[in-house]
């Protein structure tokens, strides 16, 4: 049969079953599965085979401004992005000291996670090469092949060893799937090893539609030297934890563990510091209502979705308040707008007491800065006293940045949120009844209420503070801040 004939006859077969289906009832179809070439990166080339999945993929470049949600806000056409550091003044005195006091924005969609990141203020990524763990699919290939000359390679140089094509793509179809059938399984070293460390190595089908955002959605460090040079690629810092359960006493304790994991030092209190990222996979598996059902990532990110006779999973991944809480209505019976209100009264109090964790670390920080200045002058601080106050600073400021950086505003677990600020505030009033203690104890009078000065740190961020949005406002959904008086 020649080539023409076989065309014409499938045509004839697919116009057949098209009138067929349109007499048949609508009921959608799964999509078949076909072979990818294992070393295909480009998802155009992917979306050959899969054109409906390619493109739901792309959708995660269309803008979001129409949304209806508070907290995680979408980018307009003007690409101007929302600045947290707005939202959240205090973390623009605690941030101080490396990129995240620069500039830190609000998440887009997929589409934009290498572009961002060239974007942003190049203070944000000064480590180089290792930035692109979390951004690139090629990173495990190149980790492999160029080792630490590509993960040390200025992070421009880096980016341009790439592929030309492929320089700007984000979380790409290889990430998350084998070329053969689809299934799913990741394509990142850290989370390998991190994985290891919780002891895990089978997974069921719902746990992969979790571990495959765990690629990406975890905190992690980059590995450092005692200059604070890279010495590795990231590593997600779980010792001791396991699976369904990496609370903060852990991550903290692990962060603390040694040098190799400091990577900056904060310019208020001079103290040398780890950090933490994005934690939305270790603190909605700790125990979650969700995840103790055995919902996963997917479900709510990805729910499934009809395109044309299709049924396939969505993949324009965004928040499901910008998409009218569809993925909510795959389990549950209420009312879209009773769904929004629990998101909407969750993040209320979460960001409530992210506020007072945050007043209550920066007022701490003032005064360690306090205490450092008085040494300076020669005052004698009591140095226990002192040791304790930092100690008890940094399980407050940790436990703060955890739940800031987590993406959900308190949504992925909400008790657990509670908790873990209601401990950050108690840390840091103890932290700061010590250092109130050693001042007064070296004849250091403390004001009442201790001067933030927090214009002084949002206002020193440079030119990239231009592209922030100017009508932008505080997250203060109780007015605390005035309370507390603590902004002009
Ligand atoms: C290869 C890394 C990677 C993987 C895998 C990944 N993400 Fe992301 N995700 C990112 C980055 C980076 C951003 C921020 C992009 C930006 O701001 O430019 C992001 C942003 C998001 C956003 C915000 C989008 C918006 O519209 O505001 C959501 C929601 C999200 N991811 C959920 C998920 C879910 C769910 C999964 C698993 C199905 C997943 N991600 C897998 C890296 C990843
Ligand atoms: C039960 C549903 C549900 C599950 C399960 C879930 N999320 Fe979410 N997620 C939400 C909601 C609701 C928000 C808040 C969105 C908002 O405020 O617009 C959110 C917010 C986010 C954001 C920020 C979105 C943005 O637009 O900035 C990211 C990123 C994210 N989730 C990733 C994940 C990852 C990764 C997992 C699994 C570890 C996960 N989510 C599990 C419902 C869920
Ligand atoms: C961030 C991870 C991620 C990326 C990137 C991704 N997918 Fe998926 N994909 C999933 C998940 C999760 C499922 C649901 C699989 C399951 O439930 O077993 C899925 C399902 C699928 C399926 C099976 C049918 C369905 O809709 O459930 C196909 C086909 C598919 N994806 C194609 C692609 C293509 C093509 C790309 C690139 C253009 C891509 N995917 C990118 C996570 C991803
Ligand atoms: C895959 C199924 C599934 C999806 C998708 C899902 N949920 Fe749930 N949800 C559950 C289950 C199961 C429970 C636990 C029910 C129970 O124990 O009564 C639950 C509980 C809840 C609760 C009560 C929480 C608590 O702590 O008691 C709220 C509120 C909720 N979900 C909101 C949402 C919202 C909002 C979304 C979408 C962003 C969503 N759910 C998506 C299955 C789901």
């Amino acid at each position: 049969m020649t080539k023409k004939k076989a065309l014409l006859i499938s045509a004839a077969v697919a116009v057949i079953c098209a009138a067929f289906w349109a007499c048949a009832p609508q009921k959608p179809e799964p999509v078949r599965v076909g072979g990818i070439p294992e070393t295909e990166f480009d998802p155009e080339e992917w979306g050959k085979v899969y054109p409906l999945h390619y493109e739901s993929w792309l959708k995660t470049r269309d803008p979001k401004p129409e949304s209806s949600s508070v907290y995680r806000r979408g980018w307009d056409e003007d690409e101007i992005v929302y600045d947290r550091l707005s939202e959240y003044p205090f973390s623009a005195l605690l941030y101080n000291g490396w990129g995240f006091g620069i500039e830190y924005n609000e998440p887009r969609g997929h589409y934009y996670a290498v572009t961002d990141q060239i974007e942003i203020d190049q203070s944000r990524t000064k480590p180089g090469g290792v930035c692109l763990a979390c951004k690139s699919p090629f990173h495990k290939t190149y980790t492999e092949k160029y080792g630490m000359k590509y993960l040390k390679a200025p992070f421009m140089d880096a980016v341009n060893m790439l592929p030309e094509k492929m320089r700007r793509t984000g979380p790409a179809c290889i990430d998350c799937h084998k070329q053969s059938d689809m299934g799913l399984r990741p394509n990142k070293p850290h989370l390998d090893r991190g994985l290891a460390m919780l002891g895990k190595d089978k997974f069921s089908r719902q746990e992969l539609r979790t571990i495959a955002c765990a690629q990406c959605h975890i905190t992690y460090y980059v590995p450092r030297d005692r200059d604070k040079k890279v010495s590795g690629d990231v590593m997600p810092p779980w010792t001791g934890s396991k699976w369904g359960g990496i609370p903060i006493e852990n991550i903290i304790r692990d962060l603390l563990s040694d040098f190799r994991r400091i990577e900056w030092k904060q310019s208020v209190t001079g103290l040398d510091m780890p950090y933490i990222r994005h934690p939305e996979f270790e603190f909605f598996t700790n125990n979650s209502t969700h995840f103790n059902a055995a919902v996963a990532c997917a479900d709510c990110h990805m729910p499934y979705t009809r395109s044309g006779s299709y049924k396939i999973s969505d993949h324009n991944v965004t928040s499901p308040l910008k998409t009218e809480m569809k993925a909510c209505a795959q389990c549950h019976t209420e009312s879209s707008a009773w769904l929004k209100k629990q998101v909407g009264a969750v993040q209320d109090r979460t960001a409530s007491m992210l506020n007072r964790a945050g007043y209550a670390t920066a007022g701490a920080a003032k005064l360690i800065e306090m205490a450092n200045v008085e040494k300076g002058r020669g005052r004698m601080i009591d140095a226990g006293l002192y040791a304790k106050a930092v100690e008890m600073y940094k399980n407050a400021f940790l436990r703060l940045v955890f739940i800031s950086a987590e993406n959900s505003t308190g949504f992925h677990n909400p008790s657990e949120a509670g908790r873990v600020l209601g401990d950050s505030v108690a840390f840091a009033s103890k932290s700061e009844a010590l250092l109130r203690q050693a001042l007064a104890r070296a004849g250091v009078s403390v004001p009442e209420k201790v001067e933030l000065e927090l214009q002084k740190y949002l206002n020193n961020r440079g030119a990239k503070k231009l592209r922030f949005r100017k009508e932008q406002e505080v997250k203060d959904p109780f007015g605390l801040q005035k309370l507390f008086s603590q902004l002009p």
